[in-house]
């Protein structure tokens, strides 16, 4: 089973405070940290930890935080055959705050800008390879409409992560099999709606994920299966939807149930809040079945 990710990869600077500064407002931090991350790559590496084959297609700068990410997914296990390394741009970044057991972040998605239509026909070939591809939105829209649009074409399932939020269009949601917005994000999707309405308007496709409530989605029959959070001694919040995005997406491709594929991701989200870093938390296979058992 071969899981393909179209995304981005950024070098995170993490630093810690004792809260998120107001607007306008200079705050003593406690440490800082460069850790890698971008949702893409978070997402490709939290399914490698878990067993998968995983490729990842982007861009990264002709730089010194290109080069330490590209070594960092090469040694989790993540392909990067086709992740194009630009002479003319800056890797991407994210600037991270924790604090008050949450983030908040601001992304700089330079080279990650350039993953555009030409560049996924020019790894086409690769990328049509793949049994399942999951794609968030942290490059630009448009390229990720076009991939999900030819990954169906190519009848690909696609998980399509819509975050950061931007609306996405009727064709692309027909489009995808599985859709995983957080509450947030699902308004700007969606606008206001019921949400217990909206999920069954989309059965076992759509999946919103609760933060400290878990996650939630609407079965074929019409009921609403919600599975609660594993109580966690958080640690780091950053990256635990990725986690859940990519564990849910490995069982899917395994060919588990909907039901099982949310416990699976909601257990290893939740071991992930408990380390610092997007990715350093990220549970393997054993410690996520461990868990469950
Ligand atoms: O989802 C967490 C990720 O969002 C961070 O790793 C950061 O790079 C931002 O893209």
């Amino acid at each position: 089973m071969k899981i393909a990710v179209v995304g981005s990869i950024n070098m995170d600077m993490v630093v810690t405070a004792d809260r998120i500064p107001g607007k306008g407002e200079t705050l003593s931090g406690h440490d800082i940290r460069y850790v890698p991350g971008g949702k893409g790559a978070n997402q490709a590496v939290a399914m490698a930890r878990l067993g998968a084959e995983v490729e990842m297609f982007g861009c990264v700068g002709k730089d010194g935080n290109g080069k330490a990410l590209l070594e960092n997914l090469r040694a989790q296990h993540v392909g990067v055959q086709y992740i194009r390394e630009l002479e003319d741009a800056a890797t991407g970044v994210a600037m991270i705050t924790v604090a008050e057991n949450d983030n908040c972040i601001v992304v700089v998605p330079a080279a990650n800008g350039r993953v555009d239509k030409a560049y996924v026909d020019s790894v086409k070939e690769g990328l049509l390879q793949a049994d399942m591809i999951v794609l968030q939105h942290e490059i630009p829209l448009e390229t990720v409409e076009y991939t999900a649009l030819l990954a169906a074409q190519s009848g690909i399932r696609v998980v399509l992560n819509p975050a950061p939020a931007y609306p996405v269009s009727p064709e692309v949601i027909e489009a995808v099999s599985f859709l995983t917005p957080n509450e947030h994000e699902a308004k700007i999707l969606f606008g206001e709606a019921d949400r217990e309405e909206l999920l069954r308007r989309y059965p076992e496709k759509l999946v919103i994920t609760l933060g400290s409530e878990g996650v939630t989605t609407a079965l074929k029959d019409g009921t609403i299966l919600t599975v609660p959070c594993r109580p966690s001694k958080v640690v780091d919040t950053t990256g635990a939807g990725d986690t859940l995005n990519g564990a849910f997406t490995v069982r899917i491709a395994e060919g588990a149930g909907i039901g099982e594929a949310l416990r699976f991701a909601n257990t290893a989200a939740g071991l992930s809040v408990e380390k610092f870093g997007a990715q350093g938390g990220m549970p393997t296979r054993d410690e996520v079945e461990k868990e469950l058992s």
